[in-house]
């Protein structure tokens, strides 16, 4: 799997996107707002008073363009309904229980939670119908992944073993609960139980445990989302889940419960659907997109994926411009992660970014650039990968046509466990 674009791509891309953009401009330098001082112009639903331009902020500011994000989400439900399937969106992107409740209000089936801490703040914060995509041996994680149970009656779990399935029968038992699971059933090597004679065996187990309902499965190809070239991608995500199908179909003629065949990511969205008995992707990074996804190209465009707009920026401030075809910025990688592609510069094809210093970007300038640049002002950037950026930041600001609309919390950032 290829995650690098080439620089001409990505460079065609982003003054692409600056020009395609009516509310671009290059930022005088401005004083910055920190996130104690927006929070105090909010009023409920931490919509932010006044409509302070996003260049006001102090940086570095995680952001995303609300219309863009809408538009995303809006274009991914039209052609998951087109297509009979549903979208069960994975809050291992955004980790904010703002956006899964407007994901689930704007007609996803239910979130997905990679972790039984992000699903415990999805919960407190008011976010229900969780999926835990990932297993949990751990004894601890067991009890309190049927403590949600407790609380959540659409709580559903996965599970691959069968000592592991007995363990959540015993532990649903003792929270007084009989608990939702689906069996996570391998695609390539990294999670689940392999296609094959063993899906059967611990699905009939399930079946007939006392305190567990078995509703589906899960097959999930991480592999398959970021294949270049949309022909590629589809001939090889559809081969790479046969062997799936198959095990779905053996439950269902031997007459278990497979309500849900749930998988497929961004990059797959558009292809699941000709799986037999598919039900609902597992999308995440369509919300926001980031460089690598861009770069995988689509069925409009053979170099860049368009079928989402990047609507997640990083704006960072401008430290030193004292050195030849140099600019230092505050966004490290603790702004960005170390993650390549590197982020990509709006409206400077020609800047190349490396945020591989803990908190400082370097900027070489590769072509030239649209002004030249002062210590202070502002450059807003493309991230290379959206999941790991936004776990580096504690809030994130909803923008429209470039003002603060609204600060949200980012609810499960750091629940790693
Ligand atoms: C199990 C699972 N489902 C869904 C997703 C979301 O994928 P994407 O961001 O490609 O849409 C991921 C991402 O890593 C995942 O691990």
């Amino acid at each position: 799997m290829s995650l690098r674009t080439s620089t001409a791509s990505r460079r065609a891309f982003l003054s692409g996107a600056a020009a395609a953009s009516a509310y671009f401009w290059i930022p005088k330098s401005v004083n910055g707002y920190s996130t104690a001082e927006m929070l105090a112009m909010t009023t409920v639903d931490n919509k932010v008073k006044p409509g302070i331009s996003k260049w006001e902020l102090d940086t570095p500011a995680l952001c995303v363009d609300l219309d863009k994000m809408e538009r995303n989400i809006a274009k991914m439900q039209a052609t998951v309904k087109a297509n009979g399937i549903a979208s069960r969106p994975h809050t291992k992107t955004h980790k904010c229980a703002a956006i899964a409740k407007y994901q689930l209000a704007t007609g996803s089936i239910g979130i997905c939670c990679a972790k039984v801490s992000e699903a415990e703040a999805m919960l407190e914060n008011g976010v229900e119908k969780v999926c835990m995509t990932t297993s949990n041996p751990s004894r601890s994680k067991i009890r309190r992944a049927m403590a949600i149970r407790k609380r959540s009656s659409s709580f559903i779990q996965a599970v691959d073993l069968e000592e592991n399935a007995r363990d959540l029968s015993a532990a649903a038992k003792e929270a007084g609960v009989v608990a939702d699971v689906v069996i996570d059933v391998a695609v390539g090597t990294r999670s689940g139980i392999p296609p094959g004679e063993g899906v059967l065996s611990l699905a009939k187990v399930i079946d007939t445990l006392p305190n567990l309902k078995l509703r589906g499965v899960l097959s999930y190809d991480g592999g398959a989302q970021h294949i270049k070239g949309f022909a590629e991608r589809k001939e090889r995500a559809l081969k790479n889940i046969e062997p799936n199908a198959e095990v779905f179909a053996m439950l269902k003629k031997a007459g278990l419960n497979t309500e849900i065949f749930s998988g497929g990511g961004s990059g797959t969205y558009n292809i699941m659907h000709q799986t037999s008995g598919f039900t609902d992707v597992q999308v995440g990074s369509y919300l926001f997109m980031d460089m690598q996804y861009l770069a995988i190209g689509g069925q409009d465009d053979p170099n860049t994926y368009t079928d989402f707009q990047p609507s997640l920026t990083v704006l960072v401030t401008v430290l030193n411009n004292r050195f030849p075809g140099l600019l230092t910025t505050d966004g490290g990688s603790k702004a960005f992660t170390l993650n390549k592609p590197n982020a990509g510069v709006i409206g400077e094809p020609g800047m190349d970014y490396n945020a591989g210093s803990d908190e400082f970007g370097s900027i070489k300038i590769t072509g030239t650039p649209s002004k030249s640049y002062k210590i202070g002002d502002k450059l807003e950037c493309i991230v290379p990968h959206c999941d790991p950026a936004v776990n580096e930041y504690d809030w994130i600001y909803g923008t429209r046509k470039d003002k603060v609309e609204v600060v949200w919390p980012i609810t499960g950032r750091g629940h790693s466990q």
